[in-house]
């Protein structure tokens, strides 16, 4: 597996807190899900891996460079229809009027919501608004995407939705790297397990082996305490 990032001793402490403790990683699975309990570090790791956050110390290495996009638990939709949400990530990455729109409708049309292209975004269910926002980010045809609980907030039939999409973003070769507290969610998408505890990196490893024969107490323990 050819690495694509690797972190060296990241930290980030807050408020003397370090939330994030000498982590350091080589990632170069197409598809990874990080698990961890509650307040374990897992979204404020995506975050300094997207950039959104900056370390204490350490550092990211990218190989190649690569375009990248974030969902987050919860939407952030602009006041304005589904398809303009859209149309303004494509237009934020340089695309002329003409060709944003063309690839947003493609794009809407992908996550199956083509005919609420119009409505106003702020007006569609969560999980419609999910998919707008999967879309918006699709639409950018990253090479990484980045997804934090991207279905906590979503009822099962439209996480089965969203993970469908998750799956065919994979499938079209964006890489996936992911946080979800739905186990069930992780075997589904993940071929590579990281997980994490009190901001440290416990466990890295294929997924079966994760599930079926876990290597730490820690992980143990949060697979028993998870509800899946
Ligand atoms: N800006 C901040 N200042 C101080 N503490 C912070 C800050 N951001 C996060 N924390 C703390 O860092 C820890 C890790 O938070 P983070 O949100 O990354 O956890 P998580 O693994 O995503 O948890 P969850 O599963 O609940 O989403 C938590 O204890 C949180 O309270
Ligand atoms: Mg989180």
């Amino acid at each position: 597996m050819n690495a694509w990032l690797t972190i060296d001793g990241l930290s980030l402490t807050e408020g003397g807190t370090r939330i994030i403790d000498d982590v350091s990683l080589t990632l170069g699975a197409q598809r990874t899900v990080v698990l961890g309990p509650n307040g374990a570090g897992k979204s404020t790791l995506l975050r300094l891996i997207h950039g959104l956050l900056h370390p204490s110390t350490g550092a990211l290495r990218w190989s190649p460079t690569q375009s990248q996009a974030m969902v987050f638990q919860r939407p952030v939709m602009l006041r304005t229809t589904a398809l303009a949400n859209v149309i303004y990530g494509l237009k934020l990455k340089g695309f002329k009027a003409d060709e944003a729109a063309q690839r947003a409708q493609e794009s809407l049309a992908r996550v199956g919501l083509e005919h609420l292209a119009r409505r106003p975004a702020r007006l569609l269910s969560g999980g419609e608004q999910q998919r707008v926002a999967l879309a918006r980010a699709w639409a950018l045809e990253p090479e990484l995407l980045i997804l934090d609980e991207p279905t906590a907030s979503l009822d099962p039939a439209s996480s089965r939705e969203v993970e469908r999409i998750i799956n065919e973003i994979a499938a079209s070769g964006t890489r996936i790297l992911m946080t979800t507290h739905n186990l069930g969610q992780a075997k589904r998408i993940a071929e590579e397990i990281v997980f994490i505890d009190r901001g440290r990196i416990v466990e890295q490893t294929p997924v079966a082996q994760f599930f079926n024969l876990p290597q730490t107490e820690a992980a143990q323990r949060f697979l028993k305490e998870e509800i899946p």
